[in-house]
């Protein structure tokens, strides 16, 4: 399945905000509209917001009427600015979008830049697809028959260019036959675990029980859950990594029993400039999506209200990083960059 995809100068997406409800198809042939799409969540989780990102400037290349090649390349700039404002966490965004001005800038030929960004985004998701499957045939060699295994958020073809990182290990183990229930945490404030995993898994048939967010240590406690696995927004090079809000809770709540904490992430999700977790910024997003359920207000009026997206697990709390290239273990400044090198 995909949950966006490119046709002849349209970006169609599964608006995500309304499953599992209703299954909506939008279009967008303004990059603005399509960047708008994005900072709502229309189109979530981070390598498919790196694959949004890069058809949003494939859509500037289809629909510019300049006739020049500076013309040309300021436009996509001007997309790129609009773009890096959308979602700060997920590095996926930015990389797509300096693969796709590289792109640009290496041609001369009006017209061979504007076929060569319309094949770079496609061959993006593509791509992303791709490193998502072997993700999925590599890490499942760590899924034992019989488990129960929690998961955090949603990142299966929803999130990516398709198939998904660590609801993809869970995929493959599953289509291996191995035993698996999966724990599917709900996920506040956004609920991705409870309206888009669980809706994955159930079209995969694959057995499992949501929970609120705080039942997880329960579980662990109850020998329910022998292991976890996320995916991830931004890994740095140390190993710290970035991911929904509640990740950092559930690494540490799997330290505390003994259960190993896997991070599934392609390579482009890895932050090859930055040494450390610290310097990876965080999104903060409106106080609305914490007062409110389904739009009803469940909270006081004037109350302070904190709303980060994500949190930051550090490496020494992960057991293992999974990429497309392999599986990954601590000291992982040393395991990633071999990923570097083929990035
Ligand atoms: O705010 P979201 O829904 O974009 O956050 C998504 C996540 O945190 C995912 O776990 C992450 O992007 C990995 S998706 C393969």
């Amino acid at each position: 399945m995909r949950c966006i995809g490119w046709q002849e100068g349209r970006v169609w997406l599964l608006d995500q905000t309304a499953l599992p409800l209703s299954c909506v198809k939008l279009e967008y042939s303004a990059p603005s509209d399509l960047a708008a799409a994005i900072r709502m969540m229309k189109i979530r989780g981070a390598p498919a917001i790196g694959v949004a990102a890069a058809y949003g400037l494939a859509l500037t290349a289809y629909h510019s009427t300049a006739s020049n090649r500076e013309d040309f390349l300021r436009e996509l700039r001007e997309t790129s600015q609009l773009l890096r404002g959308t979602r700060p966490t997920a590095v996926n965004l930015f990389w797509a979008i300096d693969r796709m001005l590289a792109v640009a800038e290496g041609e001369r030929n009006l017209e061979s830049m504007r076929n060569l960004l319309i094949s770079t985004a496609i061959r993006i998701q593509d791509e992303d697809e791709e490193r998502c499957r072997r993700i999925g045939e590599g890490g499942s060699a760590l899924i034992p028959d019989g488990v129960g295994v929690l998961t955090h958020c949603n990142t299966g073809a929803l999130a990516t260019g398709g198939f998904g990182t660590a609801l993809g290990v869970i995929l493959t183990a599953h289509s291996k036959g191995k035993r698996i229930h999966v724990y599917v945490d709900e996920t506040r404030p956004a609920l991705q675990g409870a309206r888009l995993t669980a809706w994955e898994l159930k079209g995969a048939g694959i057995p499992m029980t949501l929970i609120s967010d705080n039942m997880a240590g329960h579980f662990m406690k109850e020998k329910k859950v022998q292991l976890v696995i996320v995916g991830a927004d931004r890994i740095a090079l140390n190993g710290d990594t970035a991911n929904k809000i509640g990740t950092y809770s559930l690494s540490v709540l799997a330290g505390a029993h003994g259960i190993p904490f896997y991070v599934a992430a392609p390579s482009s999700t890895i932050d090859f400039r930055i040494s450390s977790g610290d310097s990876i910024p965080i999104e903060e997003r409106s106080p609305k999506e914490v007062v409110e359920i389904g739009g009803i207000r469940i909270a006081p009026e004037d109350i302070p209200v904190a709303n980060p997206a994500f949190d930051v697990t550090p490496a020494e709390n992960i057991t293992a990083i999974i990429t497309e290239e392999g599986i990954h273990y601590p000291p992982f400044a040393k395991s990633l960059s071999g990923v570097a090198a083929n990035a």
